[in-house]
Order: C-alpha cells, then sequence, then structure tokens
C-alpha cells in the first residue's frame, strides 16, 4: 500500500511526497481509513511509528474538502500534548504535512507570553495545538473557546488521562462541543486508563498495531547494576566506549539532571539539561542545540521522554530507570524512530531492581545484562570533580543579585516602618518572611490561579 492508495487530498499527497514519504505505516494504514470515515478512534503503536501523520492526515484532509471561515477567538482542531516541546513539535508537523493547504495552525503553552498567544488566536484559527493548562488561562480569561471544535486530539492520550492532566482534561471535555471527533493516539494504554477513555470517546474504533508497552523494534536493551553513588563514574565510562552520534541521558529529577551535567563539564563533556525548572529559552535552546547535532548529549527528565522525535539519537541512558514502566517504554523510544536502530542502557541501583522487574513484566522483554566494565572502580577514583553550579537554581549571578537586592531593600523598609533595631531584626527572621507570604498568597485571584494552573498543566 502506498499513500496514494488512501484517498488523502492532492495538496496532502504533494507535502507527502516532499517528504520522501512513499509508504504509510501500519498504524497509518490502519487509522487513517476509519478516521477518513470520521469514526473515533483509539490508536495504539510503538513508538516513532509515525502515529502524529496518522491523526494529522485524515484530519488536513477533512479540512481541504470542508473549508469553512475559522471561528473568533476559536478553533477547528484542538489537539493536546502533556509538554510544551512536544506541541510546538506536532504544530510543525500539521505545518509540514498541510504546507500546500491554506490552514492556520497556533501553539498555546506555558512559559512564553500570553498576550501576543491571546493576540494571535482573536480571528480564530484552524489547528490549534495546547497544553491544558494555558489553554484554560486563555479560556479562563474569555480570550479563547473551544466550543467550535470539530476534532479533538489527545496525543499520549494514557498520560493525559493520568493524575496529572486528568482534572484540566475533565473540564476541557465539558467545554468542547458534544458533536465531534475524537483521536487518542499512544504506544501505552494501561487497561485501568483505557476504561477512563470511554468517558471521552464515542463508540471508537480500536486499533493496536501492537500489545500495548511494546517497545520500539530496533532497539537493543541493556542494564548495568551498579550502585547509585557510582553512576557518574560508569556514565563517562559508557560515553567514551560507545560509538554515540546523539544520546539522550534521563534522570528522575531536574536537580538530578544538572548535576549529571556538571559532573560532564567537570570532565570536559559538553551537555545540556532540559526539565521543568529552566526557563522556556533555555529549554527550547536546549532541544534546538541537541536537533541541530551541536550538543550531543542531552540530559533530561521525563519531560523529554514523550514524543519529542530527534532523528539520529542512537543512545538512551537510563541514569536512573523510571519507577512506571510504560515511562521506560516512551524513554527508550526517542532511539530506533523510523526503522533506525537504538541502544538503551539502564542504569540499576540496587533499590531500582524492583524498577527492573516491571519494566520487564509489562514490556515482556529481559533487558541484557552488562557487566561493570573492568576499569570500573579506576574510574570511580579518578572522577573528576563537578563543575561549579554556574546558573544556582536556575538563576544568573545578575537575577541572585537582583534578588538579594530586592530583599536588602525590603528589610530596610521594614526596619523603617517598626522603629527600633531590636523589633526590625525580629522582622527580618520570621516575621518579614511570613508578612512576605502572606501578601503574596492573599494578592487574590491572579497569583493562586498562576499555581493552579502551573501545578496541573505544566509540564514537569
Ligand atoms: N510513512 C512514513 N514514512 C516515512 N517516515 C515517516 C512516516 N510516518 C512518519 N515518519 C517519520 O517517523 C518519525 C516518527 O514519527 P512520529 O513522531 O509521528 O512517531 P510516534 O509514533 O508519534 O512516536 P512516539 O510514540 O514516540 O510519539 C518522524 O520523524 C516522522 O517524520
Ligand atoms: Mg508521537
Amino acid at each position: 500500500m502506498e499513500f496514494n492508495d488512501l484517498g488523502l487530498a492532492e495538496p496532502i499527497l504533494k507535502a507527502l511526497s516532499a517528504k520522501k514519504y512513499v509508504t504509510p505505516t501500519p498504524i497509518q494504514q490502519k487509522a487513517i481509513p476509519v478516521l477518513l470515515e470520521g469514526r473515533d478512534l483509539c490508536g495504539i503503536a510503538q513508538t516513532g511509528t509515525g502515529k502524529t501523520a496518522a491523526f494529522a492526515l485524515p484530519s488536513l484532509d477533512y479540512f481541504a474538502r470542508n473549508p469553512k471561515p475559522t471561528p473568533i477567538k476559536g478553533c477547528r482542531m484542538l489537539v493536546l500534548s502533556p509538554t510544551r516541546e512536544l506541541a510546538a513539535q506536532i504544530a510543525q508537523s500539521f505545518r509540514d504535512y498541510g504546507r500546500f493547504l491554506k490552514l492556520s495552525v497556533e501553539t498555546v503553552f506555558g512559559g512564553v507570553p500570553i498576550n501576543k498567544q491571546i493576540r494571535v488566536l482573536s480571528a480564530g484559527v484552524d489547528i490549534v495545538v495546547a497544553t491544558p493548562g494555558r489553554l484554560l488561562d486563555l479560556i479562563d480569561q474569555r480570550a479563547f473557546t473551544i466550543k467550535d471544535t470539530e476534532i479533538f486530539v489527545l496525543d499520549e492520550a494514557d498520560q493525559m488521562m493520568d493524575m496529572g492532566f486528568i482534572h484540566p482534561l475533565k473540564r476541557i471535555a465539558k467545554l468542547l462541543p458534544r458533536d465531534r471527533q475524537n483521536l487518542f493516539f499512544s504506544a501505552t494504554m494501561p487497561k485501568e486508563i483505557e476504561a477512563l477513555a470511554g468517558q471521552f470517546l464515542n463508540d471508537p474504533v480500536k486499533v493496536s498495531v501492537a500489545p500495548q508497552s511494546t517497545t520500539a523494534e530496533r532497539v537493543r536493551q541493556q542494564a548495568t547494576f551498579v550502585n547509585q553513588a557510582e553512576k557518574q563514574a560508569l556514565l563517562h565510562i559508557v560515553l567514551k566506549n560507545e560509538d554515540i552520534d546523539r544520546a539522550l541521558i534521563f534522570t528522575r529529577t531536574k536537580h538530578g539532571a544538572d548535576r549529571v551535567v556538571r559532573f560532564l563539564e567537570g570532565a570536559g563533556i559538553d551537555a545540556f539539561a532540559i526539565h521543568g525548572n529552566k526557563s522556556q529559552g533555555q529549554r527550547t535552546t536546549a532541544l534546538q542545540a541537541f536537533r541541530q547535532g551541536k550538543v550531543k548529549l542531552l540530559v533530561a527528565t521525563d519531560i523529554a521522554a514523550r514524543g519529542i522525535d530527534v532523528s539520529g539519537v542512537s543512545h538512551v541512558i537510563n541514569f536512573e530507570i523510571p519507577n512506571i514502566a510504560e515511562q521506560y517504554v516512551h524513554r527508550i523510544g526517542r532511539t530506533a524512530r523510523a526503522g533506525a536502530e537504538g541502544i538503551a542502557i539502564s542504569f540499576v541501583a540496587d533499590d531500582e531492581r524492583p524498577y527492573l522487574k516491571s519494566i520487564e513484566k509489562a514490556t515482556r522483554v529481559k533487558l541484557e545484562i552488562v557487566p561493570l566494565p573492568e576499569n570500573f572502580m579506576e574510574a570511580v577514583r579518578n572522577l573528576p570533580k563537578p563543575a561549579p553550579q554556574r546558573k544556582g537554581a536556575e538563576q544568573t549571578p545578575a537575577q541572585k543579585a537582583k534578588r538579594a537586592d530586592g530583599q536588602r531593600r525590603y528589610q530596610d523598609q521594614q526596619k523603617s516602618q517598626r522603629g527600633t533595631p531590636d523589633k526590625a531584626h525580629r522582622a527580618d527572621g520570621e516575621g518579614a518572611k511570613k508578612n512576605f507570604r502572606r501578601r503574596r498568597g492573599g494578592g487574590g485571584a491572579v497569583g493562586t490561579h498562576k499555581g493552579a494552573v502551573q501545578r496541573t498543566g505544566a509540564p514537569r
């Protein structure tokens, strides 16, 4: 079967041939005909097998055949994604596949100025790709409505229905019109979450290319048992011994990711970190540098585990292994995409062995156990010191100085208001802090609301 056989509109076929796509992947072959009929669908297929095109192409075809003015402050299609980077990437795919159609595609996510988004959305757009937090923020500000949505997509659907997102998702679902087409996609779909999907889907067709939680086909999966404290030394040896084009290194925490980068820098190895404590500018720069091959190593939290498509990632290294098996499937799926091969290496500390077991059970794959290298203890002893903490807790020296200045001014103000040095001294301590917190917390709906949005919508 070729794309020409699927009956897609001519401008879409032209865009596909420009991208050198000839044969639809199995999920595309199965999902596209069903979606062209307008049915709801839950599609499960391994990482890197073209699920984005599976939902984008039939939707673009629908818009090509059913042109309509964009609804004011609204959209015709809404795609939700768990992270900003994935939202941007999906939007780019829509632009690529739809380049010969006159459709507008916009992203909506946090970490960037909201006013620009409000301006862009005011006339309405055809396709919006959003993370839930900022979308709800815009809706609450009456800057946007989703009541005219004709097609609704949940990418990484199981994560979108999981704890962190289910409440915003339920709110969003209530604001969507009843009559709409729903498309849910993921590489994983645990049973209990699949049951939940019934709340959002209308008589869906289920398309599974492989059993859920099947890992990408051409990825060699290895594990090495190692003490947590000695993982950094192992990482340096692996990076030296392996033939690495580009590697994604996953840690469990943001702090852990920064630490790994500092140790790499200390050893003269260039790496960037991407996680939720970085500014959006830093996140974009890091991913872009990695995509362009300007930096070979990207150290990430699970923020980069899902959906991110960077060609040429030869290795995924789990510096810490995830405690949720599905997350392992997504992480290692950053390599071996679109028919390529890849290697996934997991560093397993004693207390992580149960996680390894549950990963092996869920994926039905036994990892190849690789012993510690011969020169390992020497590498542990000679581990170079980490580079100093340059940017602190994501603060530049200038930001730190500004903050210290602000605190000093605030304390001075307290002193002059309270009079005696004694009282002022107390005010510098707990009292001042409490006062400060109360003022911020009691600052009204805006502050409270921002917090709420970050908790629910903003990716880790
Ligand atoms: N039919 C096709 N022919 C050639 N390349 C394709 C085809 N479909 C998709 N691709 C390419 O395959 C890569 C992976 O696609 P995509 O990101 O959609 O995978 P996915 O299934 O969504 O993976 P994940 O589960 O990790 O999100 C992309 O680089 C895309 O351009
Ligand atoms: Mg995807």
